[in-house]
């Protein structure tokens, strides 16, 4: 599975999925993730990617233009691509859409910033928009990341068996039951002896 992330801070995505279970993913080649820099899409000497609102307000607003390029070409690329622009007002991100995602081949990932994106990518350049909750955060690179992490576990072969992602906690909705390592005794709070037999 492919992702792209569109984003005006590439650099963020340089170490969070070099590690653990992702990092293995990716090395094995079931997940391919790459950081996108909208800045590369702008065609002017100063590299613009944001502008005043029309209308005035405060903050700057993220261009069209060069997100439209930046979709175009990774589009061209594959036109079966999936575009999701990351906003807290988007529908909210559960488990049953992390489930839907991961049957897909390629996810796009817009990322937005300052005051948000210029209202034509919201009607022209994306599928569907997708808040992780009901708060604000300063981009939406953390909520991709939080996107590409709950999908990617869900692909065949990326967590050690096939199994654990339907055993898990959320797969059926029911809490799974509490876990117990060594020591079996820990300031005074016992593994159950059920668990001990
Ligand atoms: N960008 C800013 N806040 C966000 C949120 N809660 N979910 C998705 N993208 C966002």
């Amino acid at each position: 599975m492919r992702f792209d992330i569109l984003t005006l801070f590439p650099a963020m995505f340089s170490s969070p999925f070099q590690e653990s279970i992702l990092g293995k993913a990716i090395e094995k080649g079931l997940i391919e993730i790459r950081a996108v820099n909208i800045r590369d899409f702008t065609l002017d000497k100063h590299r613009i990617v944001d502008d005043a609102p029309y209308g005035g307000g405060q903050g700057m607003v993220m261009k069209v233009e060069p997100i439209a390029r930046a979709m175009e070409w990774v589009k061209s690329q594959d036109s079966s691509a999936w575009r999701i622009y990351l906003t807290p007002q988007g529908r909210r991100f559960d488990q049953e859409k992390a489930r839907t995602l991961s049957s897909r081949s390629h996810l796009v990932l817009l990322c937005g910033r300052y005051e948000g994106v210029d209202e034509r990518v919201r009607e022209l350049l994306v599928d569907e928009e997708i808040s992780i909750g009901d708060y604000v955060l300063t981009g939406g690179e953390l909520a991709a990341m939080v996107v590409i992490d709950a999908v990617s576990r869900l692909v065949p072969g990326v967590l050690g068996s096939d199994q654990s992602a339907e055993e898990d906690s959320f797969s059926d909705f029911l809490l799974e039951y509490p876990q117990y390592t060594r020591p079996s005794h820990f300031k005074g709070k016992d593994v159950p002896e059920v668990l001990l037999s």
